[in-house]
C-alpha cells in the first residue's frame, strides 16, 4: 500500500519519517494560481523546484539564517525540520508588482525606496487576505516576538538573495515566506522557488517566475529551468 501524507499542498505532499522531528517533502508538477482557481502542470516543476530551494536553503544556512533544510534525498524530495507552521505568509518586496502595484496604484517595475515587509493570514479558504500585527494578536496566530523574529529573518534573507541573484543576472522583485516553531524557535520553512518568487533578468527585463504560467506568457519551464541554471550552473 502506498504511504498516506500526513499533509497533502497544491503542489508538495508531506510525509512521516522515522524521526518525530523529521517530514519529508515531495515537489510535485502541479501548478496553481489565483488560490487555486486556475491550475495546470509545469513539466519537471517538483526537481526545478526542490533543486533551486535546496539551494537556497543551503545558502541561507551558511549566512546563518535558522530554516528547516536537511538534505535533499533525490530530485523530488526535500528532508526537512518538521515545523509548527504559523499561520502567516510574509512577503517582501523590493520592486512594485502583483498585488501591491494594483493596491497601491503603482506601475509594475517602480522600485520602491525600501523594502515593504507585508503579512497575509495564510488562510485558503479567505483567499489569504492582507492583515497586520493588530489581526495576528486577535487571531493569535503568533506572539508580538515571533512577528519581529519573522520580520527580521524576512529582511535578512532579502538582503542574501537579493545581492547573490544580482551577481546572476537577476533581480528580486519580491517573496513569499513561510515560517514555524521548531523547539520553540522561529525558523523559515516551506520553498523558495520560481513559484514563491518574482525574478527579472536584470537586463531584458523577462519574467523568470511563476507570473508566466499565472499571465500565460509561454516558456514557463524554460524560465523555471533558467533560475536553476544561473544558480547552480546545472541543466535539466
Ligand atoms: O500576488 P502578490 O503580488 O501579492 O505576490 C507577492 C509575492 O508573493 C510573489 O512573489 C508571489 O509569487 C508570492 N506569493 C506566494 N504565495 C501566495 C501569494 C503570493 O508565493 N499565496
Amino acid at each position: 500500500m502506498e504511504k498516506q501524507p500526513l499533509y497533502e499542498g497544491k503542489a508538495k505532499q508531506i510525509y512521516a519519517t522515522d524521526k518525530a522531528e523529521e517530514v519529508l517533502v515531495y515537489y510535485r508538477d502541479d501548478a496553481t494560481a489565483f488560490n487555486g482557481e486556475k491550475k495546470g502542470t509545469i513539466l519537471n516543476k517538483g526537481i526545478l523546484n526542490n533543486r533551486i530551494s535546496s539551494f537556497f536553503f543551503r545558502l541561507l544556512t551558511e549566512q546563518g539564517i535558522p530554516n528547516h533544510f536537511i538534505s535533499m534525498p533525490s530530485d523530488r524530495e526535500m528532508l526537512v525540520k518538521s515545523l509548527k507552521i504559523l499561520q502567516v505568509e510574509v512577503v517582501v518586496r523590493n520592486i512594485a508588482a502583483g498585488s501591491l502595484a494594483k493596491r497601491i496604484g503603482w506601475e509594475e517595475g517602480r522600485k520602491l525606496p525600501a523594502p515593504v515587509v507585508e503579512l497575509y493570514y495564510k488562510n485558503d479558504e479567505l483567499g489569504d487576505p492582507l492583515i497586520n500585527h493588530f489581526h495576528i494578536q486577535a487571531l493569535r496566530l503568533a506572539t508580538a516576538e515571533q512577528v519581529a523574529a519573522m520580520e527580521q529573518s524576512a529582511l535578512k534573507i532579502n538582503d542574501i538573495l537579493t545581492g547573490y541573484l544580482k551577481e546572476k543576472d537577476i533581480e528580486l522583485i519580491d517573496f513569499k515566506l513561510e515560517f514555524g516553531l521548531y523547539q520553540g524557535q522561529v525558523i523559515l520553512g516551506d520553498e523558495i522557488s520560481p513559484d514563491t518568487c518574482r525574478f527579472w533578468d536584470s537586463k531584458t527585463g523577462e519574467k523568470l517566475d511563476k507570473d508566466r504560467f499565472r499571465r500565460d506568457l509561454g516558456k514557463v519551464e524554460d524560465a523555471y529551468k533558467e533560475v536553476l541554471h544561473r544558480l547552480t550552473g546545472e541543466v535539466l
